[in-house]
């Protein structure tokens, strides 16, 4: 059997390499279990020095051989801050309006792909099986055919794809999308990023197809986690904190994509609008800070600063804060113990590729007396949790009404919708998202050498 090889942007740290966090990290972890492979990206580090084809760092850990390459300072600024992140991100999400185009990043974001090309090269055996990953990496393909690579390869994005007329007024998107005509496989999350992504390629007369392939989660472990964090000395310091009010609870990394400003005013108006919840509700948001260096990531963090500073302000009691709201990660166990815990899970992101946490919320609830999923339609994990309560993320007062209705269901209700989103978090999971990936990507019949 041949090896599968990994390429993404970000690859495990050597602490996720033996307890894997992500629902990525979890679903390849799982598809590498049992067969030779090798995972290629950036190492993290943007200190590393001007070269055409960067010597990978390797190590060795379970059977996988982790490849990795520094960034110069530039490269992480054109490439991972500028392209990537500060153009394609929001393009992806349907923000055009934030892009921040610039020629040298788009420049830059293909030479460090065709940078990841030549590295990786090296290390390729002839019946390899390469699938890369993300945003990131959309001209890798074509950078790896240019390089004589005659492997299978397949693309997964993991972000959401927009209409046509979106997509491709970022200039340089014609490039983008030609380039995905290099892989045997092109996969996205739903069925919605296919037609999105297939409207744009027919368009151009790429021959590649995109299919849908949702990813999920390892629903089994995250279940064990939430009952085992359930008992932890954090969990009891919230019970007390909680003193017996209903906790909602919201977790995102800190990104403008993810409707939290939004949501806060949602709940501002559940205590404008039904004060029957006043001092009886906690709302705990955790949004660790992502990508802190680009500007609208910095502008959001100011925003919600001033806006959860003064929602605390405005109803807060001498014995009752409204809103928590900490910018730090928390370890994995606790997370789920607190999902586990509360009796909302508020996700409304206004787009979104999956969004795993959602499935999480799901999949750590108590059987026995479940709590509410409130879900923004604009998620993609939307289509299969469709038993949540779903609201258009957009508007506070539909957020305030959903919190109200998931605050009041009877116990009846919460375990019918409950079990029929858990029986879809089981169906669909990382494992089975891999596994579907890699037999079409399998079955694709071998390439000739590359004509030009
Ligand atoms: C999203 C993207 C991933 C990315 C992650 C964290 O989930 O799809 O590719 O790794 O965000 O963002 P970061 O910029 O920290 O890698």
């Amino acid at each position: 059997m041949g090896r599968l090889v990994i390429v993404s942007n970000r690859v495990p740290s050597p602490r996720e390499r033996t307890q894997p966090a992500g629902g990525l990290t979890v679903g390849l972890a799982d598809a590498i279990k049992g067969q030779p492979s090798l995972w290629f990206g950036w190492s993290g580090s943007s200190q590393g020095k001007e070269s055409p084809a960067p010597t990978p760092e390797l190590a060795e850990q379970g059977g996988v051989t982790y490849a990795t390459i520094d960034l110069t300072a530039k490269q992480h600024e054109g490439f991972y801050q500028g392209f990537s992140n500060g153009i394609l991100w929001p393009v992806c999400h349907y923000r055009l309006g934030l892009m921040q185009y610039s020629r040298e990043e788009l420049e830059t974001y293909l030479e460090v792909n065709a940078i990841f090309a030549r590295s990786l090269k090296t290390l390729l055996k002839p019946d390899d099986v390469i699938w890369v990953q993300d945003y990131h990496l959309f001209p890798l393909g074509e950078a790896l055919r240019r390089e004589g690579v005659t492997s299978k390869i397949g693309f997964f994005l993991h972000i959401p794809f927009p209409p046509e007329a979106l997509f491709r007024a970022l200039p340089g998107a014609d490039l983008l999308l030609a380039d995905l005509g290099a892989y045997d496989v092109v996969g996205v999350q739903t069925q919605q990023d296919a037609d999105n992504m297939n409207q744009s390629l027919s368009a151009l007369g790429v021959e590649v197809q995109a299919q849908s392939f949702p990813i999920g989660i390892d629903p089994v472990a995250f279940a064990k986690q939430a009952l085992r964090g359930e008992t932890s000395k954090e969990m009891a310091r919230l019970t007390q904190a909680l003193n017996g009010r209903a906790l909602i609870l919201g977790v995102d990394r800190l990104d403008y994509s993810k409707g939290i400003p939004e949501r806060f005013r949602g709940f501002e108006r559940l205590l404008q609008r039904f004060p029957a919840h006043r001092g009886k509700v906690s709302f705990l948001q955790i949004a660790p800070v992502s990508r802190g260096e680009v500007a609208e990531y910095k502008a959001l963090r100011r925003e919600l600063d001033e806006l959860s500073g003064r929602i605390n302000g405005n109803w807060a009691e001498i014995d009752w804060i409204p809103l928590r709201y900490i910018t730090r990660a928390l370890p994995r166990k606790v997370l789920a113990g607190v999902h586990r815990r509360a009796a909302v899970g508020l996700v409304t992101p206004l787009r979104d590729g999956m969004n795993l946490v959602a499935k999480e919320y799901v999949a750590a609830q108590d059987a026995a007396d479940p709590g509410v999923l409130v879900l923004s339609r604009f998620a993609g994990a939307a289509p299969e949790l469709s038993d949540a309560v779903m609201v258009n993320p957009y508007d506070p007062d539909e957020i305030a009404e959903a919190l109200d209705q998931a605050l009041t269901m009877g116990l009846k209700e919460r375990s019918r919708r409950w079990e029929a989103m858990n029986e879809a978090v089981h169906r669909v999971t990382a494992a089975t998202w891999a596994r579907d990936f890699l037999a079409v990507l399998n079955a694709t019949p071998e390439r000739k050498p590359h004509a030009s």
